[in-house]
């Protein structure tokens, strides 16, 4: 079976640059992404690229290819299911914040509701295709929904997990080190998996789709970040102890990356990952665990996140004992505040952490970041719910100009990585500062001996 319209449900950081590739990519399939909110659809739809709801080097020119030619954003969520013959789920799944499972399994509410819209609109057989990030065996619950509508449809699920970065999606998407594609072992499962091997075939070599079942595939997502939060998690227990000891995080990490069995990806010393994946999909894991009793294994991939939260928890204890134990009233500088490079995406980025934490002991806290807006930043600390919107508006300002946010500063603290922030005049910062002028480097982004020599008392991870 040719596909020749494909549906997305979810214009989201996945959903958008993942079918703005396909589209690029197959200009005889027509491809739809549909979106509950009506504003990020217009915002898709801006002429101008500069206002696309997300921001990742090289999207802008991958939806100028495509845009209008073969790629459509649109609110017609059930024309776009009705026309499509392979329907994309790319809905957000966050980690449940109330009932059982609070604060550790995925909530799956949006996906039912897809399921159940599919289910509704539905006149001919589909294959839908599970983007979203989920526990195993979701798709069994999503095929249930499906196959009691009653009207004769025929769906076969697929399982095609994300494993785009952010901040390179563009890039991840166009040369990926693997597609991985998981549906049922019959006859007619495996027609739909050819049939979506055929459409990333148009630009990925066979070699590197790999095709499992269901279940395999599910759990490779969540299996490939524990993984990586776990070398995270890892190179910042050791930077902890290079701090008592003398040693250097940095070198640690390139005497053993270049051990080719370790590798040197993924041992950058940081004040903690954040991110809309890792934190959920281990937690995910450690749920799953649980429900079949398996208490030490969920411990164990646990302490990855315990350790995570450590190390955002000691770097802001870092700055609250280095300013004479108390920062009340003290204007603090942020640089940065998305989760990581070149991303606007913030979620369960470390500096909303910091920042609570800061704000707790009575901070002023001033952000600059070059890509996240001011609305988001109170979103997510008023999505805490640990003081009422006033006091957040009262406790932090948010700046346009990064001179500006560190004029008159008792510190600065980097919560990303931007490359910009290599780049400013630290002279003339210096200069305005409060003295001593205190830099906490969360990211290990300055180099330590020149900003020691321009008079800043300077401090980085694991250094
Ligand atoms: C999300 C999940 O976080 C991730 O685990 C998964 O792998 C892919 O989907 P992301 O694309 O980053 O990732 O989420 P988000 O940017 O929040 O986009 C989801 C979109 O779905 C939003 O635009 C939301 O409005 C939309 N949505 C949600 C619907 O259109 N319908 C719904 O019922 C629910
Ligand atoms: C991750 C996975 O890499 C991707 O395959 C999956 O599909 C989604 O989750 P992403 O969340 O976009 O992607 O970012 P990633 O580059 O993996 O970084 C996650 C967090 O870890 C960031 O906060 C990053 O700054 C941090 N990190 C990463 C470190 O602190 N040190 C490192 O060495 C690498």
């Amino acid at each position: 079976m040719k596909i020749k319209n494909i549906c997305c449900i979810g214009a989201g950081y996945v959903g958008g640059p993942t079918m703005a590739v396909i589209a690029h990519k197959c200009p005889d399939i027509k491809v739809t992404i549909v979106d509950l909110n009506a504003q990020r659809i217009a915002d898709w739809n801006d002429e101008n690229t500069e206002n696309l709801p997300v921001y990742e080097p090289g999207l802008d020119k991958i939806v100028l290819s495509a845009r209008g030619r073969n790629l459509f954003f649109s609110t017609d969520v059930e024309k776009a299911i009705d026309e499509a013959e392979m329907i994309f789920i790319s809905v957000n799944t966050p980690t449940k914040t109330y009932g059982l499972g609070k604060g550790m399994a995925a909530d799956l509410k949006y996906i039912e509701l897809c399921a159940r819209q599919i289910a509704a609109v539905s006149k001919n057989n589909k294959i839908v295709v599970e983007k979203s990030t989920l526990p195993v065996r979701t798709a069994e619950a999503i095929k249930n929904i499906l196959d009691n509508t009653g009207n004769g449809v025929e769906f076969q699920i697929l399982s095609n997990p994300e494993f785009l970065a952010e901040g390179t999606a563009i890039d991840d998407l166009l040369n990926p080190d693997r597609v991985l594609i998981g549906g049922g072992t019959d006859t007619k499962g495996q027609e739909a998996i050819e049939a979506l091997v055929e459409v990333y075939a148009n630009w990925i070599p066979k070699e590197r789709i790999l095709t499992t079942n269901v279940w395999s595939s599910e759990l490779s997502k969540l299996t490939a970040n524990a993984f990586l939060a776990q070398r995270v998690s890892s190179i910042n227990a050791m930077s902890e102890l290079c701090e008592k000891t003398g040693a250097d995080v940095s070198e640690v990490a390139r005497a053993i990356g270049m051990d080719s069995r370790i590798g040197s990806k993924f041992l950058k010393a940081s004040v903690g990952f954040g991110g809309s994946c890792f934190q959920k999909d281990i937690l995910n894991l450690v749920y799953i665990a649980k429900s079949y009793g398996l208490n030490e294994v969920a411990d164990y991939w646990e302490q990855v996140i315990i350790m995570n939260d450590h190390q955002k928890r000691r770097f802001a204890a870092n700055i609250i004992k280095t300013l004479y134990n108390t920062v009340s009233g003290k204007k603090i500088a942020f640089l940065g505040w998305a989760f990581k490079k070149d991303t606007n995406d913030t979620r369960e980025s470390a500096a909303i952490y910091v920042a609570d934490d800061l704000l707790f002991e009575q901070a002023n806290i001033a952000v600059y970041d070059p890509k996240v807006e001011e609305h988001t930043i109170f979103r997510d600390l008023d999505y805490l719910a640990t003081r009422k919107p006033e006091e957040n508006k009262e406790g932090v300002t948010v700046f346009e100009d990064p001179y500006e946010a560190c004029r008159d500063a008792h510190a600065i603290a980097i919560l990303t990585e931007w490359d910009e922030f290599k780049q400013y005049d630290w002279d003339r910062i210096y200069h305005n500062m409060k003295k001593p002028a205190f830099v906490f480097d969360g990211r290990n982004v300055l180099d330590v001996e020149e900003m020691r020599s321009k008079g800043f008392v300077f401090s980085s991870i694991g250094k």
